[in-house]
């Protein structure tokens, strides 16, 4: 029945009801349908049914509470109504015909129109448009109506009035456009607006139409350019005072050169293409619209400069590789067609083209170069760049530092030198060196940073400094690592762990780029013990294999992390390394029998019956050999005839951890038949470091002795190391454990050492007489 009421249907309906004579009712406003916003008025309902009736208001329609006026009129009090409203009225008795409604508009009077303005467009030589315009005033949300009146003046006598009507309920700037005879010359015009609530009339004002003329737009023919100057074809089709031209590349400010005559714009740059619009005005009134653009190339020019070249050598140092910049356009003043490349040594010289997109040229680095590049276009060829690979390394710089500059650059600055430079390069690159996002800029003297901007996040950039001082003293500083939006590591690398006697060698890969998130400061390797020990190792970001020692016999659990400046990245797997104690018996008992046989030979080479005996027999082969074994050092402390001799035997060092190789400590202390009352010294039996008077006794005599052994060891199946210990101590020890023995010892081989001793000794003694006191040897 009673439906929700749009404002449109209402009317119609009501439109409806009144056309077909079946209306139960009449409602009017005492203010008429449309009313000043924020109006109080009377609506009334004037019915004809016998029942009760109601006056309803609003979307959805709701009852309101009416007065009665008489007998069959009811009437609302409308108070301040500031939006359009739908009223309608109806009767409760259902059977009763359709109801009535009305709906009230709101609004505003119109303002006066203001701000006329026109402009008399000249088509030809009898006619031309004028075009008005004026405010319309505010939004009254009601529809105005406007009417132009103008009035001609030609001449001094003849007048006519035109009138142009324009209706519009947007408060915007209207417009009117007009045919108007060019014997016109003066206009006066006046703007009539009206609506439902009122009317406005602007003042008038009056037009000489020469003061508002403007010839139409030129029309622009295809320019015909040369690589510096552009001429143009303009069409006009009335004589005009003033031309004016503009030009611009690509999307640049637009340039102007105005005059009468001009058809040529000169001071252009080479292989541009330009865009050019003109607009033209006659001695008075206005400026024309602008003609539509019209755009061409300049022609090409050969390249202004010489590139910019920058040499690198491969992280291998095996290759060099001849990097360049493409050349902006000002530059290159043309389509690149190619570069060549001429790489120049004493031994070389080649001539290389590339194509226009190459940017490196990579050549062996055989030896130093001098390289020259050059870059091609259709009308020639850029002035040679040359660069040169060697230089003689100059001061570096001082306090280089790299920052990041917000998250997308980073800023490399440092210190002034004390000589004057000729310029900088700054370079850089993710870490790694990565050839193919190698970036590198120069900076004049005058400069002391470098800004250079597209870091990539999570991503680490090093690079280096160099002043050149002059073509060929160059100093360079390496600055630190940076990275943008660093992060914690997302991975840890994953290692490997070998357990090697009471050593467990640790070697990894280093993090791959993409899980660093930034630059590694460290790795972090964590071990424990099932028993509570644990410890844990940090080594530099460059490290790959790290070596734990003195580990007691257990089972150790291992795991490591990377760190980057935000922290420490997540655990990696965890391994397990046991190690266990060693009891191969036939080991030990090969290992015995040398050390027996390094005993004997030694308490030999006590005797001087034995020596001389020795010495007879292999003097004829051995004279040659020994320069002047008299004089060494080698032979005068063996007379001594003291000393201790502690042998550290370890076996182990294969990967199986299966086939656990223990650690096999053999203590061994000789004591040699004493020629001499010298007391032997004495000390704990457990001591692993040989004391000697001489340090350069026991290592040069430790080394024939490790000989013998490791060559015994050479025989057995197992995989033997054996380790030398030096007099120097531990310390000493470790530096050396992992080098060859035999490849650090070759120069003095263990023959030579015997007969050097043997020349001591003039020829008295008898093999009889050697006496061997092993009696106090000790294993443990
Ligand atoms: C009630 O008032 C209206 C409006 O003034 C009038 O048209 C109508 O005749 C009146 N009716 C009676 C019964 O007086
Ligand atoms: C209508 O407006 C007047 C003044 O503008 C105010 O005094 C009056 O209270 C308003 N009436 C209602 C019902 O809002
Ligand atoms: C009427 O006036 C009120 C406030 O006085 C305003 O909020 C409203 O927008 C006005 N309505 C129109 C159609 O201008
Ligand atoms: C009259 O000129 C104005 C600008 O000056 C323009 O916006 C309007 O469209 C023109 N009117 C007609 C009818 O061309
Ligand atoms: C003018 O005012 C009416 C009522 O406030 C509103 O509906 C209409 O959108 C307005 N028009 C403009 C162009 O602001
Ligand atoms: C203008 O007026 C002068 C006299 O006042 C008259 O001689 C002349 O013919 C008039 N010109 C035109 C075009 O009516
Ligand atoms: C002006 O007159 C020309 C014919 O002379 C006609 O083609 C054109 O439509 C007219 N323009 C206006 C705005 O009345
Ligand atoms: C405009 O010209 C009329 C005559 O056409 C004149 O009466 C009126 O004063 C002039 N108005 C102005 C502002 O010059
Ligand atoms: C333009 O002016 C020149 C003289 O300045 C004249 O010879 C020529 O006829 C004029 N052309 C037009 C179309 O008015
Ligand atoms: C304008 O054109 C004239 C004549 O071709 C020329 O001498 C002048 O340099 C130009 N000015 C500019 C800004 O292009
Ligand atoms: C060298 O140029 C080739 C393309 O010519 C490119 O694929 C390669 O990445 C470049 N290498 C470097 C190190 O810039
Ligand atoms: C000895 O060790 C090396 C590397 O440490 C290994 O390649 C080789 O297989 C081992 N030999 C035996 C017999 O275990």
């Amino acid at each position: 029945m009673f439906r929700s009421w749009p404002i449109g249907p209402a009317i119609i309906l009501v439109a409806l009801q009144i056309s077909i004579g079946e209306k139960s009712c009449v409602l009017w406003s005492s203010a008429g349908p449309v009313v000043l916003n924020g109006s109080t008025f009377d609506v009334y309902c004037t019915y004809n049914c016998k029942s009760k009736q109601y006056i309803y208001s609003g979307s959805p329609p709701q009852k309101q509470s009416h007065r009665v006026f008489n007998d069959t009129t009811i009437y609302l009090k409308i108070f301040n109504l500031t939006s359009i409203t739908t009223f309608s009225c109806q009767c409760e008795d259902s059977h009763a015909p359709d109801p009535c409604g009305q709906d009230i508009s709101i609004g505003y009077p119109p303002a006066c129109p203001k701000d006329i303005f026109c402009d008399y467009e000249i088509q030809n030589l009898r006619s031309g448009v004028v075009n008005c315009s004026w405010d319309g005033g505010q939004n009254t949300s009601l529809l105005h109506h406007f009417v132009l009146r103008v009035r001609t003046v030609s001449g001094n006598a003849t007048e006519g009035l035109l009138q142009f009507s324009v209706s519009n309920k947007e408060p915007k700037r209207l417009s009117v456009n007009f045919n108007m005879s060019r014997s016109v010359d003066l206009i006066s015009l006046w703007v009539h607006a009206q609506n439902s609530l009122g009317s406005a009339v602007s003042a008038a004002v009056n037009y000489t139409l020469n003061d508002i003329a403007r010839p139409l737009a030129p029309i622009l023919g295809q320019p015909d350019c040369s690589s510096r100057e552009c001429k143009l074809k303009v069409e006009q089709s009335l004589n005009v005072s003033y031309l004016e031209i503009q030009y611009r590349a690509d999307h640049q400010q637009w340039n102007s050169n105005t005059s009468s005559q001009t058809r040529s714009i000169g001071s252009l740059e080479p292989y541009r293409l330009y865009h050019f619009r003109a607009r033209s005005k006659f001695h008075s009134g206005f400026w024309s619209s602008w003609s539509s653009n019209v755009s061409g190339w300049t022609q090409e020019e050969a390249p202004a400069r010489a590139l910019n070249v920058w040499i690198v050598r491969g992280p291998d140092s095996k290759t060099m590789t001849v990097l360049w910049k493409e050349p902006s356009v000002s530059i290159s003043r043309g389509k690149i067609t190619q570069y060549t490349v001429r790489v120049s040594s004493p031994s070389l010289n080649l001539i290389v083209n590339v194509s226009a997109d190459s940017r490196n040229y990579t050549v062996p680095l055989c030896s130093h170069y001098e390289v020259t590049v050059w870059a091609h276009n259709s009308k020639g060829m850029s002035p040679p760049a040359t660069m040169t690979s060697l230089y003689t390394e100059g001061k570096p710089l001082q306090d280089v530092r790299a920052t990041m500059n917000g998250n997308e650059s980073v800023t490399i600055s440092w210190r002034e030198p004390e000589l004057t430079p000729a310029m900088y390069v700054v370079e850089l690159y993710p870490e790694d060196f990565l050839l193919n996002e190698f970036r590198w800029v120069w900076r004049n003297k005058s400069e002391t940073t470098a800004d250079l901007s597209g870091i990539e996040p999570n991503k680490c950039y090093e690079g280096t400094v160099y002043v050149l001082y002059n073509k060929s003293l160059v100093g360079k500083t390496r600055f630190n690592q940076v990275a943008a939006l660093e992060s914690k590591p997302e991975r840890s690398p994953s290692f490997e762990a070998k357990d090697k006697g009471n050593k467990v060698i640790i070697t990894w890969k280093r993090l791959p780029r993409k899980f660093r998130m930034g630059c590694i400061t460290q790795y972090t390797i964590y071990i424990e013990g099932s028993t509570g020990y644990h410890e844990n190792y940090s080594v530099g970001a460059s490290e790959t294999t790290l070596e734990i020692k003195d580990l007691s016999p257990d089972i150790y659990t291992l795991w490591m992390t990377a760190s980057t400046a935000k922290g420490e990245g997540p655990k990696s797997l965890k391994g397990k390394v046991p190690i266990k104690q060693d009891n191969h018996p036939s080991l030990l008992l090969e290992y015995l029998v040398a050390v027996l046989m390094v005993l004997l030979l030694l308490c030999l080479c006590q005797s001087p019956v034995v020596k001389q005996r020795f010495w007879e027999l292999f003097r004829c082969l051995m004279l040659d050999v020994v320069p002047d074994p008299a004089n060494s050092k080698w032979a005068k402390e063996c007379i001594k005839e003291k000393g201790r001799l502690s042998i550290q035997l370890l076996s182990g060092g294969s990967t199986s951890t299966e086939k656990e190789e223990d650690t096999n400590l053999v203590d061994v202390e000789e004591l040699f038949k004493q020629t001499t009352d010298t007391p032997l010294p004495t000390g704990d039996s457990t001591q692993l470091i040989s004391r000697s008077p001489d340090a350069d006794l026991t290592t040069l005599m430790y080394p024939a002795l490790t000989t013998y052994i490791k060559s015994l060891s050479h025989d057995s199946d197992t995989n033997t190391t054996v380790d030398y210990i030096s007099s120097d101590g531990p310390e000493n020890m470790e530096e050396r454990e992992d080098e060859d023995v035999f490849g650090g010892m070759s120069f003095l081989p263990s023959q030579s050492i015997f007969f050097t001793e043997m020349l001591q000794f003039d020829g008295k003694l008898t093999l009889d007489a050697v006496k061997i006191d092993c009696s106090d040897m000790q294993i443990t």
